[in-house]
């Protein structure tokens, strides 16, 4: 891409060397902050205890049920631990719509234990009262393994009567309010949780569960001794525990304000959660489409592209009044796309913007504005990726990754490698790993390492 003006249009969005660096000092200060107990109410990265303390060893066995709600769909899971060999799974795919997700609260818990007792029951499992782990993908703090009070709703679920409450409780209550279901609730996890549980299942040197989807956010490995927050009984006997960083709510307090640029600002002023989730909302699957939707617009109002189809009002217009319009996904295709003939691109502005017979030219400046967007996104996930390998600071570190954004983008992957290069302390040897279905296999597997104890 050759067009000098819409680089410095975009200029923006490119994090400096410096800039990056500047973010990881930001970013590892605000962890220290949320482990240490006087600074902790005051921490953008809460750093929450998951009451997890054992990886698993391998040998775990057993049928399990599973729940995942908090990524783009609702699934209920059988899981069949096999010790060393790979688990089976199988599972079904729930709707939750729109107004489910912002309704109350006891809707939301009925719908989810009527998806339950169906899977029961089309699977004949209604006399084996298995054990279930619920992976609840949303910042909580955890009382133990089976209690989590919600702190705030994230990604567009904004259902009334949840926060602040146990949801373990609720789907409880759920349950029981049905009257013709059994279930054991034996833990309550994050994603992040169950991928980094899911991942050293596979690889016991894995340390870190990072999930880049609908929403960004990691898990890692603390030593007790460093975990403040964490009552004394549990220092006793185990070494470890993990921790739920919500390093998606990184830059609350303003300490993202020198990145963030008027498309951000927007992006958070039309969302649910104003003001939450800041460096989430440069990143993950929620967002960066309404981002590139946003962007696009500017671009075209200052004649940067599209200018030959002398339809500027029209494009923008479309642009404007439809948020969401512009998919996560797309930036995807227009990414993976090749010089000359983009002929996916050409279909996703056919579709998008009733456009046909797009220059090669404008097909390459869009393609720059997703990659600046996309760049930026690894970026920021790089930061805080390196600043947990570096704080954990053992001589190889795993990192289970999952999530939508780093399995189907073409070039995340890449981009995220290349920011990690300039962080990572260089004897730290690591290795990214794509992590498989950690919402359910992780379920299942903090479930069965808690029944151990
Ligand atoms: C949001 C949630 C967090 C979850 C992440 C990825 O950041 O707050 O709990 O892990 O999305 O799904």
């Amino acid at each position: 891409m050759q067009d000098q003006r819409l680089k410095d249009f975009l200029k923006e969005f490119i994090i400096s060397d410096s800039q990056l660096q500047e973010l990881y000092k930001r970013f590892t200060s605000e962890i220290q902050k949320g482990l240490t107990l006087a600074t902790h109410q005051q921490a953008d990265i809460k750093c929450y205890m998951t009451y997890v303390q054992d990886l698993p060893t391998g040998d775990e066995k057993g049928n399990y049920l599973a729940l995942d709600l908090g990524g783009t769909n609702f699934r209920v899971l059988r899981v069949s631990l096999q010790g060393h060999h790979e688990a089976q799974i199988d599972s079904k795919v729930y709707v939750v719509d729109k107004e489910l997700m912002t309704g109350h609260g006891t809707k939301l818990f009925d719908h989810i234990a009527n998806c339950l007792a169906e899977f029961v029951d089309e699977h004949a499992l209604n006399d084996q009262h298995l054990p279930l782990g619920f992976t609840f993908s949303f910042p909580c703090v955890q009382v133990g393994l089976t209690e989590a009070l919600l702190t705030r709703w994230t990604k567009g679920f904004r259902c009334a009567g949840v926060e602040q409450e146990d949801v373990g409780r609720l789907l409880k209550e759920a349950i029981a309010r049905r009257g013709d279901l059994e279930i054991d609730v034996m833990a309550l996890l994050n994603d992040t949780t169950g991928t980094l549980m899911s991942c050293a299942h596979r690889n016991p040197e894995c340390r870190i569960g990072v999930i880049i989807g609908t929403g960004c956010n990691a898990c890692y490995v603390e030593r007790v001794e460093n975990a403040d927050l964490l009552e004394p009984e549990y220092k006793v006997d185990k070494p470890n525990i993990l921790v739920n960083t919500e390093w998606g709510a990184f830059g609350e307090s303003g300490k993202l304000e020198f990145v963030r640029t008027d498309y951000d600002r927007k992006v958070d002023k039309d969302s649910l959660n104003r003001g939450g989730q800041l460096f989430e909302k440069m990143i993950s699957g929620m967002y960066l489409g309404e981002l590139v939707r946003l962007v696009l617009a500017d671009a075209i109002t200052q004649n940067l592209i599209f200018v030959r189809s002398g339809e500027k009002q029209r494009l923008t217009n479309i642009l404007k009044d439809n948020a969401g319009c512009v998919e996560t996904r797309f930036i995807s295709e227009i990414e993976n796309d090749t010089f000359p003939a983009f002929l996916q691109t050409r279909n996703i502005l056919k579709e998008l913007l009733g456009l046909e017979n797009v220059s090669v030219e404008d097909c390459q400046k869009l393609k720059y504005i997703c990659e600046c967007i996309s760049k930026r996104a690894a970026n920021l996930v790089a930061v805080g990726i390196s600043g947990l390998i570096n704080k954990i600071a053992e001589p190889h570190v795993v990192v289970g990754v999952d999530g939508s954004v780093y399995r189907l983008h073409p070039h995340f992957d890449t981009y995220l490698r290349e920011a990690m290069q300039k962080l990572v302390n260089p004897k730290i040897n690591y290795e990214l790993m794509l992590s498989e279905d950690g919402s359910g296999r992780g379920a299942a597997l903090v479930a069965a390492v808690a029944s151990k104890n």
